[in-house]
């Protein structure tokens, strides 16, 4: 699908997950997808970069190698093509057949990685955001949120290959978490700030308080 479904006509809804490393994010996902299934709510669970064949191509040359592979620019592009064919090969086909999708790391993660993280020009982001993406945008962001230290320390605990943004420093981190603050700050109907220092359970209980307050969906 080039272009988003009308969705005054469609059921899906579009729910992100955004956070620095380590913040649960994955492990938040999978909750919602079980919570929102057992609740009979057609779910997709999908990941960025990546989420369709040509965008965990593309994952692959981001998420491996040196810290200094790619520019600010060049990494920019890279996300947004990514993007692009996950939304046109995915995301938007499912919110089409009316399926809630949940996606692990949207745009607000170029916002803060290559943005407030990496030194990129945020008006050349939103520029690519108008072109790539156009006014479709999440129902609803949560952005968990926790000391750099622990996350980080969680990832590292973790082990699964393809750390390279964990390796880019811990004034990176630091300011990644405050991109992320600052985007929920600007956008406060979209986005949701919880606290994911507390246990996977209740964070799981805040995520779905929060969609079930936000998205009207009965607990
Ligand atoms: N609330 C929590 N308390 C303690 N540990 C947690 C919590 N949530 C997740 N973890 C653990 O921390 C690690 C990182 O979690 P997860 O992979 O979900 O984070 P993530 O945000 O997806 O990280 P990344 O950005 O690296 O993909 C995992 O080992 C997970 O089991
Ligand atoms: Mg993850």
């Amino acid at each position: 699908m080039e272009a988003p479904p009308d969705r005054s006509t469609t059921p899906g809804r579009f729910i992100t997950f955004e956070g620095g490393e380590g913040a649960g994010k994955s492990t938040q996902v999978r909750h919602l997808a079980a919570k929102l299934t057992a609740a009979g709510v057609a779910t997709l669970a999908t990941r960025e970069p990546g989420g369709s064949a040509g965008a965990e191509e593309i994952r692959e040359l981001l998420v491996h190698g040196a810290a200094a592979r790619w520019d600010a620019t060049a990494e920019t592009l890279l996300h947004f093509a990514a993007r692009r064919d996950h939304l046109v090969k995915t995301v938007w086909p499912a919110l089409q057949r009316g399926t809630w999708v949940l996606c692990d790391r949207f745009a607000d993660s170029t916002r803060a990685y290559q943005g407030a993280g990496q030194g990129g020009d945020p008006a050349f982001i939103e520029q690519l955001y108008g072109a790539v993406v156009g006014d479709f945008a999440p129902d609803l962001t949560l952005v968990l949120d926790l000391p750099v230290e622990v996350g980080l320390a969680r990832a590292a605990a973790r082990r699964d290959g393809g750390a390279r943004y964990e390796g880019m420093g811990q004034a990176f981190h630091q300011r990644l978490r405050e991109g992320f603050l600052e985007i929920a700050r600007r956008a406060p109907d979209r986005c949701r700030v919880i606290d994911a220092t507390a246990s996977e359970e209740a964070v799981a209980a805040a995520v779905w308080s929060t969609v079930a307050e936000r998205l009207e969906l009965a607990p």
